[in-house]
């Protein structure tokens, strides 16, 4: 299975905090934004990775990242010239995707949940048609929502809805098999000018082949989009961090539990953080002292 980021988008509802800064670089506590959808696609088991960003933002990114090489990741690029919408990404992405299934994040979503990797590489291992990750959320007026039937099955998804008919918003992780790609050349702009990426569930859907998994009350799911949300996503994380001493969305150290980077090859990437509370975090587990 192949990873798209697309960390894109114009992130206007952050200005002026993106007016020169892509959202997905500006920090959730202690690490760029995009570490966090980056270490969901890594905790699932992918190695293969696209990342999609704006002409504006991309080489910003591609600097930050690198080949990913020493994360034992193949990272590879590519420009979303506009923001064309969610479903573009499988038109920018059409080469590096090949004709094999992909699992795409969203730059600005932050998942977290304990059997989260667990789940993941189980729905991947599962694999046909689609798998969209839904979540009860408070105002789902703002998201695309699905509604199932008694048995609990999904009947419709619809793009931010008057009268949602449930409270389970499609959030921003989707794993789809090799027809994405046909899918999407297939759709017509909204009356927003976007490709929506509820119509390719939709178009799934209507073939039988859509699967939702609900993520309940012990999942987190988070976006950085707002102000607002932006800054609870760090709140959250540094409650978490600091109680518990561990990191979330740490790479290196994902990269390491995956078995793709050797402890010394760590401990040879500790020295550029110099000695920030990461740099000294990747030190002491290079160590093998911080989580056994
Ligand atoms: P949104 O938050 O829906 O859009 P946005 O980033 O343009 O922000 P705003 O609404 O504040 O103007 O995008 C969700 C994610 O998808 C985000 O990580 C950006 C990314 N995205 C793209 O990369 N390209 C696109 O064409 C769109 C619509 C979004």
């Amino acid at each position: 299975m192949k990873g798209i980021v697309l960390a894109g988008g114009s992130g206007t509802r952050l200005l002026p905090l993106t007016r020169t800064v892509s959202k997905q670089l500006l920090p959730v506590y202690d690490k760029p934004a995009l570490y966090y959808p980056l270490s969901t696609l890594m905790l699932a088991g992918i190695q293969d990775i696209l990342i999609i960003s704006t002409p504006r933002d991309l080489p910003r990114i591609a600097e930050l990242l690198g080949d990913g090489e020493y994360l034992g990741l193949r990272l590879e690029y590519a420009e979303q010239a506009r923001p064309r919408g969610i479903a573009d990404a499988f038109l920018v992405g059409s080469e590096f995707i090949a004709g094999e299934p992909v699992c795409l994040i969203l730059g600005d979503n932050l998942f977290y949940g304990h059997d989260l990797p667990h789940l993941l590489r189980r729905a991947i291992a599962a694999h046909a048609g689609a798998t969209v990750f839904a979540y009860s959320v408070r105002k789902p007026e703002h998201y695309g929502v699905v509604e199932f039937d008694q048995g609990g099955h999904p009947i419709d998804i619809v793009e931010k809805p008057h009268q949602p008919r449930s409270r389970w918003a499609v959030t921003g992780l989707y794993l789809y098999d090799q027809q994405v790609v046909d899918i999407a050349r297939s759709l017509r702009p909204s009356v927003r000018g976007e490709l929506e990426i509820t119509d390719v569930n939709r178009a799934y859907l209507q073939r039988g082949e859509l699967a939702v998994v609900r993520l309940g009350r012990g999942h987190a799911w988070l976006d950085t989009g707002t102000p607002a949300t932006l800054l609870q996503a760090s709140q959250f994380v540094q409650t978490l961090e600091e109680r518990q001493g561990v990191k979330i969305a740490c790479l290196e150290e994902i990269a390491l539990r995956q078995g793709w980077i050797s402890r010394d090859r760590l401990r040879g990437l500790t020295d550029q953080y110099a000695s920030s509370d990461y740099g000294l975090y990747l030190q002491q587990l290079s160590e093998a002292s911080v989580g056994g």
